[in-house]
C-alpha cells in the first residue's frame, strides 16, 4: 500500500473535469484517502515547487498554480505513485500516451491538468505539505 499526492490544477477545475479525473483514479484501483479544494498563495506554490525554483518557467508555473482553485488529494493503493503517473501521462501532453489524462485534456506542458508525486520521498514531502495525518483516512 502506497500513498501519493495528486493535484487537479486550476485548468482542470476550470474545465469542470474534477469528477472525470477522480473517476479515472477510482476506476484504476486508487482510493481517495484525503481531498480538499484550496486557492494556493504565491508563497505556497513557490514552496511546493521549490525544487524547480531555478527553472526559467518557475515564475509562470507559480502564477498558473495560483490562477484559480485546485483540488488536493492523497491517493492510496498498490504502487500508487507509479499508477498515478501512468494515468496522468507525460508532463508534455504532446508526448503523453493515448488515453492518459494529459493527452485527453491538457493544453500545454505548463497547463497540464494534474500533478502527481514522482517518487516516495517526494510523495512524503508533498503530502505533508498540504495535509496533516489527522486529515487522511486510514
Ligand atoms: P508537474 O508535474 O506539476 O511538475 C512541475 C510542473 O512544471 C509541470 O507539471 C508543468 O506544469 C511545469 N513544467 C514543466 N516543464 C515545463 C516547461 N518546460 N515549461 C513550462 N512549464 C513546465
Amino acid at each position: 500500500m502506497e500513498r501519493t499526492l495528486s493535484i487537479i490544477k486550476p485548468d482542470g477545475v476550470r474545465k469542470n473535469i474534477i469528477g472525470e479525473v477522480v473517476r479515472r483514479f477510482e476506476k484504476n484501483g486508487l482510493k481517495v484517502a484525503a481531498m480538499k479544494m484550496a486557492e494556493l498563495s504565491k508563497k505556497e506554490a513557490e514552496g511546493f515547487y521549490a525544487v524547480h525554483s531555478a527553472r526559467p518557467f518557475f515564475g509562470s508555473l507559480t502564477e498558473f498554480m495560483t490562477s484559480g482553485p485546485v483540488v488536493l488529494m492523497v491517493l492510496e493503493g498498490d504502487n500508487a505513485i507509479a499508477k498515478n503517473r501512468e494515468l496522468m501521462g507525460a508532463t508534455d501532453p504532446a508526448k503523453a500516451a493515448e488515453g492518459t489524462i494529459r493527452k485527453d485534456f491538457a493544453d500545454s506542458i505548463e497547463s497540464n491538468i494534474v500533478h502527481g508525486s514522482d517518487g516516495p520521498d517526494t510523495a512524503k514531502f508533498e503530502i505533508s505539505y498540504f495535509f496533516s495525518e489527522t486529515e487522511i483516512v486510514r
